[in-house]
């Protein structure tokens, strides 16, 4: 049966975020949202006294929020594999199955016993004797220590998605009509893309440099704390006409590796699908806040940018409105897990 309310959860190597979502009407409503910073060294550790403090901050925040038990997950694409298989013939449930373990091999670098692969059919036509799916394999003592941090604080999990897919749901919905767009999600140890058409997820990627390394630059070209770099970040950013343009130049050959491997996804798609066009990308996650970014992003690929707004879906209430636009890229994972209402 479908809940009431829904709280998403995610949690990040920097911060734990949550929002509370009513499903109540047809559209989703607000009830609460927030973050709390992850206590290190997080959910990389494999010592339960780590995932306990980790356990213990969601708690916290749960509480803050008045958060119901109920809660969705996300895995990070970091941690999982996904890949849209699209070169089968029709086939009946059985024949995919199997087809499915077959391919997982090619992309997946972990023994088939320690994965659990999930699916969803894209398309399936005898016509044109296709089928096309969306693969996620994630390993098996991932998704346990997910569990575990969740039931050690009695939370009840409805579903564990990956990050991008959340993303996805908040960002471009069901929409069939919504342009073809890559989302860049900006985090704090990786920077993950994916390209969705019509509501799908065609092509995804993540690359393991984020904000941490930005300010790790920043702190060691100034001799900074990592504190005080942060808040350099945050304020000067890839503003040119600031500090001399010291910052920018420390900043530049990080984020132009980002941008040059979204362009590279852009190529690939391109490739890979040669009619469909991307037109439109859309900037999300903490890092989406570094000041000149859109700029820096729409010089460098020429196509339009945007900066997410996970709650445009959303109903609220308006006397919230300039407090929910403050942070808003960095709760667009945590929004599109609340929204899965099932
Ligand atoms: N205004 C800002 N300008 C630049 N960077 C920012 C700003 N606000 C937050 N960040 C950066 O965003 C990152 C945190 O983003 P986010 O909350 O999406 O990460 P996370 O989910 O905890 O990390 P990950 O998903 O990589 O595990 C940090 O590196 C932080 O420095
Ligand atoms: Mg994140």
């Amino acid at each position: 049966m479908a809940a009431d309310y829904v709280t998403g959860i995610d949690i990040g190597s920097f911060s734990i975020k949550a929002v509370v979502l009513s499903h109540k009407a047809k559209t989703p409503r607000l009830v609460s949202f927030g973050s709390t910073p992850t206590p290190q060294p997080g959910m990389n550790s494999e010592f339960d006294l780590d995932l306990d403090a980790v356990s213990k901050s969601i708690k916290s925040l749960m509480e803050a929020l008045k958060a119901p038990q109920e809660v969705v997950v996300a895995l990070p694409e970091s941690r999982i594999f996904t890949r849209v298989i699209g070169d089968l013939p029709y086939l009946s449930d059985d024949e995919l199955a199997s087809a499915i373990k077959y391919s997982a091999e090619e992309f997946v670098p972990l023994p088939a016993d320690q994965v659990n692969l999930y699916w969803q059919v894209m398309d399936r036509s005898k016509q044109r004797n296709n089928t096309t799916v969306f693969v996620v394999a994630s390993p098996k003592n991932t998704v346990a220590k997910y569990l575990k941090v969740l039931s050690k604080i009695q939370l009840k999990p409805m579903a564990m998605e990956t990050e991008l897919i959340a993303a996805t749901r908040a960002l471009v919905g069901g929409n069939p009509y919504a342009p073809t767009t890559m989302i860049v999600q900006l985090g704090a140890s990786s920077t993950d893309f994916a390209v969705v058409s019509k509501g799908m997820i065609l092509l995804t990627r993540s690359i393991s440099t984020g904000g941490i390394a930005l300010t790790r630059a920043i702190a060691q070209y100034l001799n900074f704390e990592m504190m005080q770099a942060e808040e350099y970040k945050k304020v000067y950013g890839l503003l040119q006409d600031q500090l001399g343009g010291k910052i920018y130049q420390v900043l530049e050959p990080l984020v132009d590796l980002i941008v040059t491997e979204s362009g590279r996804v852009v190529q690939a798609f391109e490739n890979k699908f040669p009619q469909n066009q991307i037109k439109r990308v859309v900037l999300t996650g903490g890092g989406a806040k570094l000041p000149g970014l859109v700029i820096f992003f729409a010089n460098k690929l020429g196509l339009e940018i945007q900066e997410a707004d996970p709650w445009y879906f959303i109903e609220k209430d308006a006397s919230i409105q300039a407090k929910l636009l403050e942070n808003a890229t960095h709760y667009t994972i945590a929004v599109g897990l609340a929204l899965r209402s099932e």
